[in-house]
């Protein structure tokens, strides 16, 4: 056997498939949907009924929330700044994965600042990421405390809490902003599927 023979005769070896590739092989267009804002402001649940109305319209999605990557990948970090970049930037190297498969993929995190944020979609790719500001007030957040963090944020309990005793800044120019003091839940998907149907149907 010739092993020295060139290897454009195996033309099929040539390169790994790419997005593309998988992007018609699913019959979708894959795009970065990062939901930014407070705890307690709704995120995971837009996420959550989102992803749902996406999958019956047959297209396939992928969540990343505290639930699969702070408990999981995530589980060495904490809330320091340092902490929350390293947070934020894993999530985007994950997340640039699942777009390069074509799969349309929804983040739900707090990421506070815009440094934050700018460095996940320079990850992920500027003309796939779609910036949501979930943002429901404070007061509203607070009131609601699902998890009792704010009441031990505010007793001192848990330090660098956001918007507590750590900052939050809002995004200058997010694609949409929600607020679920004032929107219902199914308003709130269906101004999310009125942008992004557009974008992610061949
Ligand atoms: S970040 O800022 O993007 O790294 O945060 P994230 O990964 O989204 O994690 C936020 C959830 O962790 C819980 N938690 C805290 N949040 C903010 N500050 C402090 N110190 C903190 N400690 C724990 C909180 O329940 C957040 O949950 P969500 O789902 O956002 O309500």
């Amino acid at each position: 056997m010739n092993n020295t023979q060139p290897n454009n005769i195996y033309p099929i070896f040539d390169r790994m498939l790419g997005r593309e590739d998988k992007e018609a092989l699913l019959k979708q267009r894959s795009v970065m949907v990062w939901f930014t804002g407070l705890s307690g402001s709704g995120k995971s649940t837009i996420a959550i009924a989102l992803e749902r109305e996406l999958h019956k319209r047959g297209l396939l999605c992928r969540i990343l929330d505290g639930d699969n990557i702070r408990s999981g990948i995530n589980n060495n970090l904490g809330f320091s700044a340092e902490d929350r970049v390293e947070n934020i930037r894993r999530i985007a190297e994950v997340s640039k994965l699942f777009i390069d498969t074509g799969v349309i993929t929804i983040a739900a995190f707090i990421s506070p600042n815009n440094e934050l944020r700018e460095m996940a979609s320079t990850i992920i790719g500027k003309d796939n990421f779609l910036e949501i500001y979930v943002n429901t007030p404070i007061e509203e957040c607070e009131r609601r405390d699902v998890k009792g963090l704010y009441a031990k944020a505010r007793k001192g309990e848990i330090k660098d809490f956001t918007g507590v005793s750590a900052p939050f800044e809002a995004p200058e120019h997010p694609a949409l902003s929600l607020d679920t003091s004032v929107l219902s839940l199914e308003e709130s998907v269906n101004k999310l599927l009125e942008l992004i149907l557009p974008k992610v149907k061949v």
